[in-house]
């Protein structure tokens, strides 16, 4: 019995709704690829490796900042948001990219971040330097201490990284930083702010940029008042309704309306995507049309590998981007995750994306023990659905090889903030951003002759691009068969599950006589009718094994 659970208009894949069901591929552009032998990667280290990038078969690049930074957050402290940082590139290097991405037919997305600036931004040094209410600070969100002479914070706020919310200035005011200390948070109820990044959205868009990915897009409205709560009152207040001090505020898309009138003077309209770590019901706001268009969906990101989690999710967030008019987006790792081939093969744990594995990964990667092969096959069967998926598929740089989180990196080498502000706690984001591996040897893996700023363990060399390239049966070659048969066979976003009657079994049919059928158990299971046009895994048999997803032409 076959079931239509989600129907929805079909789209016509016009120039102006290239987004619409993208393979974005994202690049950590320091751990890319590096040209100039720094240990870092950069801008034409991304040109050379364009060719690679087209033959993988994705749609668009989404780069995270590489813009001047102390690095304090990986480049999510930005200096000058209309720079190139110098170890990455210059301007013009960041033009040849552009062009030459465009030439290749991909598109480009930037990361902006509008939340913060780095302590080094220019407007920081300004508001340090001038006295108490002046205009100066008044772009970001100064207050005074409690306590006799001040020297307690204003409130016992934590940030997200961990540590005090709050920071002391020379002259005994303190500072809001929803991040680490080096990333001050602006005052968006500032028309210099809102305007400046009116400023920085056009600079981009001029020189050739399709898209922007929004960080941390539900922070920047916030309504302090004139009593702060204590860190206790914070978290008792519902961060739903539109009324949180400091979270997914309604006045927030008041702002994203100003950006929309922006990228809509452009031909094709600029895209953009939400981050947004807000309720999955508050999600249809960021992605409408008349704010930023598309919101992330983490729901598949923080889902255990499991056949009734992913129906849930799936229908879902299908139901919602007709809500919203956009079309969903699919994630499973990304620069802030453990990577979907390590969280796969630890023990289930549902929920938190950003807690997964972290037992793991505070263990040096030896407890709970790691089922390497299993991880990463689920992996392989998790990514062939979700390409399969109606939306945008988001792939994080080095998946497609399919790498594991790497542990075990000496303290001493570590640079994630959320490591330092969290003693013995929080390990960090560094095991998913050491630098790609391309070649079996050489001092970093064929990612730069200079070596690598975060050391890449010996078993890169099997999962190198060199190991992979036209080696069957390798990650790499699954995902360029299968981005390859999504781009032909894509067409439409309706979804029609087909019902079966395995629990452990999802099956669903796209247009075109398209079926993707994943097998989330262990016992082999038969397959509908249909000819077979890529699978995970080899079927056995001529069933479908365990952790293993096939595409079907019925
Ligand atoms: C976002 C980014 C993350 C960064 C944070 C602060 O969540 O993805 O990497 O640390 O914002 O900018």
């Amino acid at each position: 019995m076959t079931e239509v659970l989600e129907t929805v208009t079909a789209v016509p894949t016009a120039e102006e709704s290239w987004w619409r069901q993208a393979a974005v591929y994202q690049i950590y552009p320091r751990s890319f690829a590096d040209s100039n032998g720094d240990g870092m990667g950069d801008l034409p280290g991304i040109t050379s490796r364009i060719p690679y990038l087209k033959q993988l078969g994705v749609d668009a690049v989404w780069l995270s900042p590489f813009y001047p930074s102390a690095l304090a957050d990986g480049g999510y402290d930005v200096d000058d948001y209309r720079d190139v940082d110098p170890r990455l590139g210059t301007l013009d290097d960041f033009a040849e990219m552009a062009a030459a991405l465009h030439v290749a037919g991909l598109r480009l997305i930037v990361d902006v971040v509008p939340n913060h600036t780095s302590d080094r931004h220019e407007w920081f040094k300004e508001a340090l330097a001038s006295p108490k209410g002046s205009a100066a600070r008044e772009r970001y969100i100064f207050r005074d201490g409690t306590g006799p002479d001040g020297a307690q914070a204003p409130a016992d706020w934590e940030s997200i990284f961990g540590g005090p919310a709050w920071t002391r200035t020379a002259d005994g005011q303190w500072y809001l930083h929803s991040f680490a200390s080096e990333q001050p948070d602006l005052n968006w109820h500032n028309p210099e702010v809102r305007a400046d990044f009116l400023e920085t959205l056009r600079f981009w868009s001029d020189r050739g940029v399709d898209g922007f990915r929004i960080d941390v897009a539900h922070g920047l409205a916030k309504d302090l008042g004139d009593t702060l709560p204590s860190l206790a009152e914070l978290e008792t207040l519902a961060k739903d309704d539109g009324n949180h001090p400091l979270w997914d505020r309604d006045e927030v898309h008041e702002i994203y309306a100003e950006w929309r009138t922006v990228f809509n003077s452009y031909t094709p309209a600029r895209t953009a995507v939400a981050e947004a770590w807000v309720a999955a019901s508050r999600r249809a706001k960021y992605a409408s049309a008349e704010g930023l268009g598309q919101a992330f969906n983490f729901d598949l990101l923080e889902a255990d590998f499991d056949a009734a989690q992913f129906k849930d999710i799936i229908t879902f967030n299908l139901a919602l981007a007709t809500e919203s008019g956009s079309s969903t987006t699919w994630v499973f790792s990304n620069h802030d995750v453990v990577r979907h081939a390590t969280r796969y093969g630890l023990p289930a744990r549902n929920g938190n994306a950003t807690k997964q594995g972290a037992d793991w990964l505070l263990s040096g990667g030896t407890a709970p023990v790691l089922d390497a092969e299993l991880g990463l096959r689920r992996a392989r069967a998790a990514t062939l659905l979700e390409l399969a998926l109606p939306g945008s598929a988001y792939l994080y740089q080095g998946e497609e090889l399919g790498l594991h989180e790497v542990a075990g990196i000496p303290a001493e080498q570590r640079q994630d903030p959320a490591f330092f502000r969290n003693p013995g706690i929080d390990i960090g984001r560094d095991g998913c951003r050491v630098p790609l591996p391309w070649s079996r040897g050489g001092s970093s893996h064929g990612f730069g002759t200079g070596g690598s700023h975060l050391p890449q363990p010996d078993w890169f060399a099997d999962s190198s691009v060199e190991a992979e390239d036209g080696a069957a049966g390798s990650t790499l070659e699954l995902y360029r068969d299968a981005l390859a048969l999504r781009a032909s066979l894509q067409s439409g976003e309706e979804l029609e599950w087909i019902d079966g009657s395995r629990p452990d079994m999802l099956a669903f049919r796209r247009p075109n006589g398209w079926t993707s059928v994943t097998n989330f158990g262990t016992e082999p299971a038969e397959l509908p009718a249909g000819e077979v046009l890529i699978a995970s895994a080899p079927l056995e048999g001529g069933l479908l094994p365990g952790a293993t997803t096939v595409w079907l032409r019925s």
